[in-house]
C-alpha cells in the first residue's frame, strides 16, 4: 500500500471561533466547493457547543463533524470536561488530541495524550493525534528526535488493530498561525520520518497506511504543492478553515 491506496483527509480546526447562528451562511460559502472525490474525506473540528448546529447543517454532505478535545475518563466528577461517549452520542466522528494549544496553555502530556487516544478508540472514533516542535527545538535540530519521542509517547500501549484508527497530524508550532508554513520539504521530511518511526513501531505494511496530516498555515494557494509530497495524506487547517477558502484546500486534494 502506498499513497495511491491511501486516503485523503482536510481537516478544518476552528478552534474557538464562531457561533451556532453563524453556522448556516458558513455552510452556505462553504457547501458549493465541499464535494469530495473518491478517496477523499473532510471534517470540520468545532467547539463543543457548535456540534449540534454544525451536525444538522453538515446533514446530507459528505463532510464530517470532529471535536478538538475529549477528557481521558469515562464519566464522573470531572467537572468542565467531555467524554469519549457523549461526543460520539452527538454523530463526532473526528477528535483532535495533543494540539500544541492545549500542550502549551493546559499543559498536557504525551501520557494524558495517550489515555485521551484511548478514551476516543474505545468510542469508535477517529483521534487525530498531534505532533511538533517548537522553533527552538528546529534550531537546536532536534526536531525529529522530539517528534519522534511524541509519537511513541502518545502510542504507548496501542496495538496494531487500533493503530489502524488513529491519524496523525504533524504542526510545527512555529508554522501556526503565523503565515509562516514549513515548506513543502521540511514538512516531507517529519511526516517521512513519522512514518519511519511506525514503521519500526508496527512493521511498515501497518506504516504505509496510516494517515499522516500537516498542518501549519496551509491554505488555498499553498496545499497543492504540500499535499503532493509523498508522505502528506491532508492538512489540518486553522484559520482557513473559518473561510469559504476550505473548500480550494479540499479541492486541492480531490485533484
Ligand atoms: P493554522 O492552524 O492553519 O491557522 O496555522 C493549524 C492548527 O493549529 O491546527
Amino acid at each position: 500500500m502506498d499513497k495511491k491506496n491511501r486516503n485523503a483527509l482536510i481537516a478544518g480546526n476552528w478552534k474557538m471561533n464562531m457561533l451556532a447562528s453563524q453556522v448556516p451562511a458558513y455552510w452556505q460559502g462553504l457547501e458549493p466547493g465541499a464535494k469530495l472525490a473518491e478517496g477523499v474525506s473532510s471534517a470540520l473540528c468545532v467547539p463543543f457547543p457548535l456540534i449540534p448546529a454544525v451536525k444538522a447543517a453538515l446533514a446530507g454532505s459528505q463532510v464530517k463533524v470532529g471535536a478538538q478535545d475529549v477528557s481521558s475518563h469515562d464519566k464522573g466528577a470531572y467537572t468542565g470536561e467531555v467524554s469519549a461517549a457523549q461526543l460520539a452520542d452527538l454523530g463526532v466522528d473526528y477528535c483532535i488530541i495533543g494540539h500544541s494549544e492545549r500542550r502549551a496553555y493546559h499543559g498536557e502530556s504525551d501520557g494524558l495524550v495517550n489515555e485521551k487516544l484511548k478514551a476516543l478508540l474505545g468510542a469508535g472514533i477517529t483521534p487525530i493525534m498531534c505532533c511538533g516542535e517548537s522553533l527552538e527545538q528546529r534550531d537546536a535540530g532536534v526536531t525529529l528526535s522530539f517528534v519522534e519521542s511524541q509519537i511513541k509517547g502518545g502510542l504507548e500501549g496501542i496495538g496494531p488493530e487500533e493503530m489502524k484508527k488513529v491519524v496523525i497530524a504533524y504542526e510545527p508550532i512555529w508554522a501556526i498561525g503565523t503565515g509562516r508554513t514549513a515548506t513543502a520539504e521540511q514538512a516531507q521530511e517529519v511526516c517521512g520520518y513519522i512514518r519511519g518511526v511506525l514503521g519500526k513501531l508496527y512493521g511498515e505494511e501497518l506504516a504505509k497506511g496510516v494517515q499522516i496530516l500537516y498542518g501549519g498555515s496551509m491554505n488555498g494557494k499553498n496545499a497543492k504543492e504540500l499535499l503532493a509530497q509523498p508522505d502528506i495524506d491532508g492538512g489540518l487547517i486553522g484559520g482557513a478553515s473559518l473561510k469559504p477558502e476550505f473548500a480550494d484546500i479540499i479541492g486541492a486534494a480531490n485533484e
